[in-house]
């Protein structure tokens, strides 16, 4: 069994795919642990991405991950970790198969719609970051 951490951008929340998005995955079989709708500010928007500190998109991305609410939440599973990005699609919606999230649902880097953790390490600190050990059930 697997934790991942899982987050609906605010280019999906505003688009209204949340129900598709969280159904895609409760209907491959992943258990919902954890579930809130938040509107991230910088602070935690850097934390987020603080691996990407030095990249010349860091600012646009967290321009961009504070603009408006989103949904993040823990799926738990075997293997959730590269299953969920399996069913996110690459990175670049361009490389993306359509059947993925990206695939379907998105054009262009800067708003591809979904956030899932890319490794255990990512996951169980991603997972800290949004959640306190109460919320997850
Ligand atoms: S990966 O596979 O998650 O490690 O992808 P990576 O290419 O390292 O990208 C990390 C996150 O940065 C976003 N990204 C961008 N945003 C805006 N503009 C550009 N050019 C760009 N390139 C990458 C990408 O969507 C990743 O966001 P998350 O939320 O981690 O999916």
């Amino acid at each position: 069994m697997e934790r991942t951490f899982v987050m609906v951008k605010p280019d999906g929340v505003r688009r209204g795919l949340v129900g598709e998005i969280l159904g895609r995955f409760e209907r491959k079989g992943f258990r919902l642990v954890g579930l809130r709708m938040l509107r991230i500010g910088r602070e935690l928007a850097e934390a987020h991405y603080a691996e990407h500190r030095e990249k010349p998109f860091f600012q646009g991305l967290v321009e961009f991950i504070t603009s408006g609410p989103v949904v993040a939440f823990v799926l738990e599973g075997p293997n959730a970790i590269a299953e969920v990005r399996k069913m996110m699609g690459a990175t670049h919606p361009k490389d993306a198969l359509p059947g993925t999230i990206r695939g379907d649902f998105a054009t262009t880097i800067d708003e591809n719609v979904i956030h899932g953790s890319a490794s255990p390490e990512d996951a169980a600190r991603e997972i800290a970051l949004f959640f306190r050990e109460e919320e997850l059930l």
